[in-house]
């Protein structure tokens, strides 16, 4: 049995597809939804879908090993942030080698960084004139969007298109791949 963790700060519509995907399957489960925001949506999606969601401050991640302890002792085999605010400290990194991969809604390396999330992504996209945008999935390093990239998919962007036209557009290829991916790593 390979496991999963999946680290998530907001809506959580990733870990959403994410879990819907591998529900039922005997070999890939998600062992725990951790989560640095008591307000966040992904709260009720992790409620909803019935995986343990795991509330975390930043003195649990940077200063204490609570959770680096807690990922061992429940095997986690990947790491993945989907939507997750926080920069990774080199402890998880060094812990989890090539075992974290993250999404980002753009084609990277344009448009990422500190600060590129949210709907500033698709407004720098649409402010920079691109005719494609897209997703990128990474391993995860101690910069912000460098780590080696695993996979990427495009769509196009229409003339009339607004910011949250693309942001649908994004949204719907992280959902279609992002599990994919996930399942290609572990398989592989
Ligand atoms: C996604 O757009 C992902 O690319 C980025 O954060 C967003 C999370 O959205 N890293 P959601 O919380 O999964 O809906």
């Amino acid at each position: 049995m390979k496991r999963i963790a999946i680290f998530a700060s907001g809506n959580g519509s990733n870990a959403k597809a994410i879990i819907q995907y591998f529900q039922g399957n005997k070999n890939i489960r998600i062992e725990t939804i951790v989560c640095n925001n008591p307000k966040a949506k992904v709260i009720e999606v992790a409620r909803e879908l019935n995986i343990p969601c795991r509330l975390i401050t930043r003195q649990d991640l940077y200063i204490e090993d609570d959770i680096l302890n807690f990922l061992k002792a429940s095997h986690i085999d990947l790491i993945v942030l989907a939507g997750f605010l926080w920069l990774i400290p080199e402890k998880l990194l060094s812990a989890f080698p090539d075992k974290i991969i993250n999404i980002h809604p753009a084609l990277l390396p344009k448009f990422g960084g500190k600060n590129m999330y949210g709907n500033r992504v698709h407004e720098s996209v649409l402010n920079a004139g691109e005719k494609e945008t897209g997703i990128t999935i990474h391993l995860l390093n101690e910069k912000y969007d460098e780590g080696k990239i695993k996979f990427q998919k495009t769509c196009a962007i229409d003339s009339s298109d607004s910011a949250e036209d693309i942001s649908r557009k994004v949204q719907k290829l992280e959902h279609e791949w992002y599990p994919k991916i996930i399942e290609g790593i572990l398989t592989s």
